[in-house]
């Protein structure tokens, strides 16, 4: 059995990674930056990627690390992440990034892409999975809001996924041969930011207007123009009506 270190297990889409393999009776450990205790506390390991504390003690003996940790300092924190792979021989480094990283000049996606070729440069056997938006991020962009007159949207689509199946993949990824990149996922549908909005304001009950915001610029051009979907691999069948659903009754989550 391969033993599998996360990164970011913490995080939206690294809690997921760890459930799946949980159930799956994988052989895993979690990185955070903080000490963490559960019913299983040997998974836990304490470093931070771009301090570079703690690297060489998590992969030690790792045969797959599933590299899901973001924040300032990405491309300084994957150099991290490299040298300790690369000092101890890991076999495979997955890593998450997102559609459109070379195509939307975004800050955000330029470090990822960045990271991307990091990876690809290193000469460690990787594989590169781009997923566009969770449905947690559009929710959160919404409930971000719940205590203004009106809900703000830039005029976009978008192609958001259920964040388990992200994970589910990259699990499946972590078992596979390292592949290099490969094929984008999205959810099952592209839809408009004002549909998902309206959806949301009327699974409270909700009668605030949904206003458009006047964003100009490149990056916003980009996403216009849908550089961050991939329409021809809809892989996710979780849709943006059942999270909502799910989140229904968190007291503070819609409205
Ligand atoms: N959100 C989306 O819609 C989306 C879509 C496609 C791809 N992605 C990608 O998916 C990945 C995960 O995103 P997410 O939304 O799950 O992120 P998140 O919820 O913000 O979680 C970030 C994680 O990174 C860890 N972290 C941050 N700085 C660290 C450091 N210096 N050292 C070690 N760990 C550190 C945090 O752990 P501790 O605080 O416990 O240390 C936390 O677990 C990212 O690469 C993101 O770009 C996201």
């Amino acid at each position: 059995m391969k033993s599998i270190l996360v990164t970011g297990a913490t995080g939206t889409l690294g809690r997921e990674v760890r459930r799946v393999l949980v159930e799956q009776k994988q052989d895993f450990r979690l990185l955070s930056r903080s000490a963490h205790v559960d019913d299983e506390p040997s998974h836990w390991l304490v470093g931070d990627l771009k301090k570079n504390v703690g690297l060489d003690a998590a992969v030690e003996s790792v045969d797959t690390i599933i590299h899901c940790a973001t924040g300032a300092g990405d491309s300084l924190a994957a150099e991290n992440l490299i040298a300790a792979a690369t000092r101890t021989g890991v076999a495979h480094l997955v890593y998450i990034s997102i559609v459109g990283v070379d195509r939307i000049p975004f800050g955000y996606y330029r470090t990822k892409f960045q990271v991307e070729r990091l990876i690809e440069e290193s000469g460690l056997p990787h594989t590169i999975l781009r997923a566009t938006q969770f449905h947690n991020l559009v929710y959160s962009i919404f409930s971000a809001q719940h205590y203004w007159p009106v809900l703000f949207i830039p005029d976009i689509r978008v192609q958001s996924i259920e964040v388990a199946e992200v994970a589910e993949r990259l699990a499946e990824i972590a078992l596979d041969p390292p592949a290099g990149r490969v094929p984008d996922i999205g959810g099952p549908r592209v839809r408009t930011i004002r549909e998902l909005a309206e959806l949301y304001l009327a699974s409270s009950g909700s009668r605030r207007r949904v206003v458009r915001l006047p964003l100009r610029g490149r990056a916003i051009t980009a996403f216009r123009v849908g550089d961050h979907l991939c329409p021809d691999n809809p892989y996710g069948t979780g849709t943006f009506e059942q999270f909502i659903a799910r989140r229904a009754g968190t007291p503070g989550s819609t409205g």
